[in-house]
């Protein structure tokens, strides 16, 4: 057990630098003023002082299948998190899983795994694993999820939970039945300006909620020549930005507003063939490449949902913006240090301020750097990986969980039933 203490003398970024006596870590940046113009304001040490940090429990033992995208940045997660949030023991980086033998073994090099595996039914069938983080496509979260809870491991799973409601269903009641810890990773949650985002909500700053109004706009799949990867195949990726980005925006409609109880959508799809990525021919795009739905809230709120790929020059642009009776709140994840709020009691002086999401007060940022030294995208996932390894330490269910990602792809299904159906459609019941 560490306590965290304010005191002068330490390394200027908040790193443990010494440990005198093993029962009090002292970590401060306040030690150099230029470092602290403002003089009292609390900064790291000072927002943390008398926390208390277990220490010296069971390191938890991951296994990791997918080495790509997510598979890079989970295994920076898993790596960095313990430099950074000391109270979490430093993961054991077990094995990395993929298809293909030398790109796993390079990535295991590359991102520090002791060993790597090209079959998951090996590595799941491993005493010396307790997590299984799936990031592979949707087509095999549900096999390798339910094969996982079975093994009695702790299950974290990419977003969207499954390509399918029935398939997501299988898996919630799997990690049930088995009583093993489950988390579905919308690590967008996790971006500190969102977290405070829903502060400010819980705290009623923004009184009640009329509007939520969210787009993630993309534009990587416009050249009608761009091959169709497994991101534009029904039978791997569920579906187009639907499933990839709709997914997200829904999540944190949940996080911030509440449930969603009905929806009217509608799904295009722009180009209908593309070469094949082996270049033998051409192939049908069975996916949606922009989805858009208006949804009405439990809480009365109205929302509207726009996910496309073909939004020339926007990149990953995630946007919401939320309006109360009280205020609103404006977000976008290209800026994702800053949070837009606005107060509708300020009278001639009103007006959208940017608020800079980097003081030690503000979710997550403690364990970073000063105020002004900003975050980027990866940090998110170290969040997420901080809070589920949190919850696995401390026997707590960590969230979002299945239930969550059940949740989320009731509505994915409802949106697509709707676009079918051409009319409103009620949200299907989780289970
Ligand atoms: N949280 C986010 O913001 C975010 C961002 C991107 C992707 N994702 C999700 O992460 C998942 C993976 O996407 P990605 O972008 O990393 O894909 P990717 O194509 O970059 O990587 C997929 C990996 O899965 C491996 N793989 C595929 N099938 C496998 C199998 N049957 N057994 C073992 N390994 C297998 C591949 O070898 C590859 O390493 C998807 O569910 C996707 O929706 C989430």
């Amino acid at each position: 057990m560490y306590r965290i203490q304010s005191e002068p003398g330490f390394d200027l970024w908040g790193r443990r630098l010494q440990e005198e006596d093993r029962s009090v870590l002292c970590l401060t940046r306040c030690a150099v003023p230029w470092l602290n113009p403002r003089g009292a304001r609390p900064m790291w040490a000072e927002a943390n002082r008398g926390r208390e940090v277990e220490t010296g429990m069971a390191a938890t033992r991951v296994a990791l299948i997918g080495y790509q995208f997510m598979g890079k940045v989970h295994s920076h997660a898993y790596r960095t998190v313990s430099s950074f949030f000391p109270e979490i023991e430093r993961p054991e980086m077990k094995v990395i899983c993929g298809r293909n033998a030398t790109q796993v073994a390079a990535a295991a090099q590359q991102y520090g795994w002791q060993e790597h595996s090209t079959s998951w039914q090996d590595v799941i069938a491993r005493d010396d694993i307790d997590l299984i983080d799936i990031s592979t496509p949707g087509d095999s979260h549900a096999e390798i999820a339910i094969a996982a809870a079975r093994a009695g491991k702790a299950v974290f799973c990419e977003k969207p939970l499954a390509n399918t409601l029935p398939e997501a269903r299988e898996m919630l009641a799997a990690v049930e039945k088995a009583k093993v810890p489950n988390m579905v990773a919308f690590n967008y949650r996790r971006v500190p300006a969102i977290s405070f985002a829903r502060q400010l909500i819980q705290e009623g700053r923004l009184g009640r909620i009329y509007h939520f109004r969210a787009r993630y706009l993309q534009d990587w799949i416009m050249d009608p020549e761009f091959p169709l990867v497994w991101r534009l195949q029904a039978d791997k990726a569920g579906s187009g930005p639907h499933g990839d980005l709709n997914a997200h925006i829904i999540d944190l409609s949940r996080f911030l507003v509440g449930e969603i109880t009905e929806v009217s959508g509608m799904t295009e799809t722009f180009i209908k063939e593309r070469p094949l990525p082996d270049g033998k021919g051409r192939g049908e795009v069975t996916v949606d490449d922009a989805a858009l739905f208006l949804a009405r809230f439990e809480g009365g709120a109205v929302g509207s949902f726009e996910a496309t790929r073909f939004a020339g020059g926007r990149k990953n642009h995630l946007t919401f913006e939320i309006n109360g009776e009280k205020g609103s709140l404006s977000f976008d994840l290209e800026r994702l240090n800053e949070l837009k709020f606005y107060d509708n009691s300020e009278g001639t002086t009103q007006g959208f301020r940017d608020i800079l999401v980097t003081e030690g007060e503000h979710p997550y940022i403690a364990a970073w750097w000063p105020p002004g030294h900003i975050i980027g995208y990866e940090h998110t996932f170290t969040h997420e990986v901080r809070d589920l390894l949190e919850a696995l330490q401390k026997k707590q269910a960590p969230t979002p969980s299945f239930r969550d990602g059940v949740i989320c792809q009731a509505v994915l299904e409802a949106v697509l039933d709707s676009a079918q159906k051409r009319s409103w459609v009620e949200v299907p019941s989780p289970s």
